[in-house]
């Protein structure tokens, strides 16, 4: 089945995740689940399956199996969710939230490997990354970061000692 999903930025308050296919004009069915505003969505594969993650204000990430339409894990991040980034070739989840807060999450188990503090600077509002690199990079308001993701990426809980670069 080819969706889509759509988050509705004009709303203020968007709680419900809607899918819908391509050739209608009503949405198929909506995801149920965040207590607050929904920012931002990504897919993520995992084995042979794909799963969509949603990423709200509500201070939580959720992984939804589209074909049960289901809700199968729920990720704590402690602050509200801005961005979320499914990397394409490493088994990683990484979160960005309001207090300039990243997590990265193994995207196998959905567990939280790493988190690592900005030290300031506000929000992080983007994440970004390119294919077939271990490169990530990490926006807020007035910096950004780039950073090499390892093999070892669970080691250090905290730290800017991958940080390549800042820029102001
Ligand atoms: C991610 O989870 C899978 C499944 O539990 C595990 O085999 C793998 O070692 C984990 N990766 C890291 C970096 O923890």
């Amino acid at each position: 089945m080819k969706v889509i999903v759509l988050l509705d930025l004009e709303a203020l308050y968007v709680l419900v995740v809607q899918v819908w296919r391509l050739d209608s004009s009503d949405p198929e069915y909506s995801l149920i689940g965040h207590l607050k505003k929904v920012t931002c969505l990504d897919f993520v594969t995992c084995g042979d399956q794909q799963y969509l993650i949603s990423g709200s204000y509500d201070s939580t990430v959720k992984i939804w199996d589209l074909q049960k339409r289901e809700c199968i894990c729920t990720l704590e991040a402690m602050s509200p969710v801005h961005c979320v980034l499914a990397h394409p070739n490493l088994p990683v989840i990484i979160t960005g939230t309001e207090h300039g807060i990243i997590h990265l999450w193994n995207s196998t188990d959905f567990r939280l490997k790493r988190t690592i503090s900005l030290g300031g600077g506000g929000p992080v509002i983007t994440l970004g990354c390119l294919m077939g690199s271990p490169r990530v990079v990490i926006g807020q308001e007035n910096a950004f970061f780039a950073m090499d993701i390892h093999d070892d990426w669970g080691g250090q809980p905290q730290g800017r000692d991958n940080f390549i670069g800042k820029f102001q």
